[in-house]
Order: structure tokens, then sequence, then C-alpha cells
């Protein structure tokens, strides 16, 4: 059997256990990181897009930065549209100076795998039946399989940061896991098309015909969303279904128009919120989606996944350095703050932007007045803006 010895074991090389890895060697602290998945299918794998100001700050501080600075796209305010009319909400005056950057999920992975294999970073690539064992003692261990048989790696900590269907979570006991769950009868439709953008800001917009958003990944290439029912089969939404959808939804009485390209992407996304608590076990932590997850429409999904490695690289580096396990104690508390404002805030975005299958003549006037609110009321626009913009970190 091959057996490593680590500080820390990551589960995961998504935004979260990538950004972990990699802030922990920084601190000198060794890591190895076991993905059920290749490099070519976690690099491609097309997600979310937005990164928060504080985000942002991760990255570049963490030298990771380089390439989002440069390709990355700065926005300074969205759209959010209703009634054939676009309403824009601007995040620097709103929230003191504070902005948000378009940048392709598997963009900053790419980014972390490169920097994580430069500085001689172990990351086990394509294993199987990953388990965890021995949490609840000092000396955890993370067992799999590679093509070369069974394999180990022994610990300090282990880190799960597998998603919402990774193994970490199931191995908290079940009398100690409390789970906040929600589900949204609808799913997104997500699409990239070759399409130069129309629009230089994302739009949300509100319809009776369902919630459409537009978005974009880099000056050639758009992003589209649709609202559509939660078992939704793709095949029945071949392209040009989709592009007069998006045009009915998303159209203004003023003439714009959505300018329709080669469709490159296309797949479906489900609508969930979900909370398991605490994020922490014994010498096992959660991070990112293995913990906790939004509704998309809040674009909050990865910048909790950098939060959470944030304070649990800062918590991990103040027990290595300085012997103090005040910071670990503290983690799940820590973290659970910014994720349940975050749920909220996209429990609120969703219910104001979708149509409820089973939504009365009265949940649309409140959903309308809430919007009308939104844009003429400079308290609710700072408010939506300080959480979009994402809070500062305490
Ligand atoms: P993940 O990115 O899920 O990474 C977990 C990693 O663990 C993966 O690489 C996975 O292959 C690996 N893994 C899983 N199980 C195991 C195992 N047993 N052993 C080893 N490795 C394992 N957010 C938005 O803001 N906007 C969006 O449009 C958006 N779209 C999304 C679409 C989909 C289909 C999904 C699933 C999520 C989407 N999200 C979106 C959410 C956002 O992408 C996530 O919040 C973000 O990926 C969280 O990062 P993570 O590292 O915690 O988890
Ligand atoms: C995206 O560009 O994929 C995106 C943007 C904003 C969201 C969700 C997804 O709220």
């Amino acid at each position: 059997m091959d057996k490593l010895r680590t500080q820390v074991g990551i589960v995961g090389a998504g935004p979260a256990g990538l950004l972990l890895a990699h802030l922990l060697h920084l601190e000198g602290i060794e890591s190895v990181i076991v993905e059920n998945r290749s490099r070519e299918y976690v690099e491609h794998r097309v997600r979310a897009g937005v990164l928060e100001h504080g985000s942002v700050d991760v990255l570049t501080q963490a030298g990771v930065g380089e390439r989002m600075r440069r390709e990355g796209l700065l926005h300074h305010g969205i759209e959010l549209r209703f009634g054939a009319s676009g309403h824009r909400i601007d995040f620097p005056s709103l929230t003191g100076g504070r902005s948000i950057m378009v940048y392709g999920q598997q963009e900053v992975v790419k980014d972390l795998i490169a920097a994580r294999l430069a500085a001689g970073g172990r990351i086990q690539f394509e294993v199987a039946d990953v388990a965890v064992h021995d949490i609840e003692s000092t000396a955890p261990r993370i067992t799999f399989r590679t093509i070369g048989g069974p394999a180990e790696v022994a610990c300090e900590f282990i880190a799960g940061c597998d998603g919402f269907h990774g193994i970490c979570r199931q191995a908290i006991p079940g009398q100690t896991l409390h789970v906040f769950e929600r589900a949204y009868p609808f799913a997104w439709l997500g699409i990239l098309a070759q399409a130069p953008p129309t629009h230089d800001e994302l739009i949300y917009a509100y319809h009776e015909r369902g919630f459409a958003l537009y978005s974009m990944r880099s000056p050639q290439i758009t992003r589209l969303y649709l609202q559509v029912a939660p078992d939704e089969d793709v095949a029945r939404w071949p392209d040009e279904r989709i592009w007069s959808e998006l045009h009915l939804r998303l159209e203004t009485s003023d003439g714009w128009k959505l300018r329709e390209g080669p469709v490159l992407e296309k797949g479906i996304t489900g609508m969930r919120s979900f909370v398991a608590e605490p994020m922490q076990h014994g010498r096992l932590f959660l991070a990112g989606d293995a913990a906790h997850i939004v509704p998309p429409t809040g674009a909050k999904g990865m910048n909790l996944a950098v939060a959470d490695v944030r304070a649990l690289a800062r918590a991990l580096a103040a027990f290595f350095h300085s012997k103090r396990s005040d910071l670990l104690d503290a983690y799940s508390a820590i973290c659970l703050k910014r994720v349940w404002r975050a749920e909220h805030f996209s429990w609120w975005m969703t219910s104001m932007l979708h149509c409820f299958p089973d939504g009365d003549a009265f949940q649309q006037r409140l959903q309308r007045s809430q919007l009308e609110y939104v844009v003429s009321s400079h308290a609710a626009a700072a408010s939506l803006a300080e959480n979009y913009v994402g809070l500062p970190f305490g």
C-alpha cells in the first residue's frame, strides 16, 4: 500500500480544496489533495462566475490573482430588469467603493492548480473509494484507491472540501450533525454562448414567463440562464427554444436586443439551500459546498468556499505555529455567521426574482413591489449592494 504522511489531508480539488492547499503552503504547512475526477475534468467544469470584492483580495494577496486581474471583468454594478425596463444598482456609491469581478470558476481552478504544481504541491487526481478514518483521534487518515492500488494519507487534520455529494460530511455522526434545508420548485438552464456581450453588466430579469440572467465570461463569451421546471430535461431545450425564451424574458421596451451565437455548453442546475451544522467534528473540518449550498441567484457559492478556507487556513496556522487551538474551536461558528447571511441573501434574491409555480396574484404583486422598492430606495439598494459585493471579513 502506498502510504503518505502530511500535516493536512484535503479531500476535493474544487476552489475550496485547492485554495486551502495554497494558503497552507504560504504558511509553510504541508498538505495532500485527493480528488476523484481528472485534472482535465475539474479545469473545465463550468460553474460560478462572480467573485466578491473580498474573494478578489484573498486571491490577489495569495499571489494567484495575476491572470484574474488581467482577464477578469471588473463590474461596478448589476441591473435589475422588470416591466421591460432596466434599473441599475451602482455598487461603489452604495458600498463605499466596493465592486465585483466576473471571472469563471474554472479559471480560478486552473490558476490554483498551476500554482500548486509549480510549488511542488501534491494533488492526486482520479482516485476512487475515498474514505476518512479516525477523525476523533489526533491521527486521522484518508484511504483511497489509485490505478496503482490502495493508498493512504496519514495526517493531523482532514479538510472535507469534497462538495455537496462528497463523503466527508457523512463521516460526522448523525446525532451531532444538524441539517437545514430548502428546495425550490424550479431549476436553472445555463448556456455558454460564443456571442460578444451586448451589455457590460449582469442583468437579473424578473418576468412572468420566469427568471432570466444575463452574464458573461469574456469579451467574446456570454453566459445565460433561464428558470425552468425542477425536473426539466435538457433535451427538450433545443438552441432555438432557449434563444426565443431569452429574448422574451430579457428584452426591453427601449429596443435593447440580445445577441445570439453558437451554444458551446448547456446544462441544468438544481436550486437548493442547505446548511450542515457544525462544520467540524474532531479533526475533520468541512469547507465550501461540503457544508452548505445556496441557490445561485446571489452568486455566493464560490465566495463562501473562499471565506471558509481563509478562516480554516488561519486557524490551522495558529495551531501549527503557536499551538493555539482557539481559532480551530471557533471555526464553525465563525463560518456559519457568514454562511447564514449568504443563505438569507440568496433565498431573498431567489424569492424576489423567480416565478413560483404555485404563486398567486398576491405573491406576484408583492414581488413587484419589492423590486420597485429596491430600485427606488437608497436604503434598500444599499442593502442589496452590500450583500452582493460581500460583507467584509470579520
Ligand atoms: P466543488 O467545486 O463541488 O468541489 C468539490 C470537489 O470535490 C470536486 O472537484 C469533486 O470532484 C471532488 N469530490 C467530490 N467527492 C469526492 C470524493 N468522494 N473524493 C474525492 N473528491 C471528491 N455558484 C454560483 O455562484 N453560480 C453558479 O452559476 C453556480 N453554478 C453551479 C452549477 C453546479 C452544477 C454546481 C454543482 C454548483 C454551482 N455553483 C454555482 C456553486 C459553486 O460552483 C460552488 O459553490 C463551488 O464550486 C464550491 O466549491 P467547493 O470547492 O466547495 O466544491
Ligand atoms: C455566472 O456568470 O455564472 C453567474 C453570475 C451570477 C449569478 C450566478 C451565475 O448570480
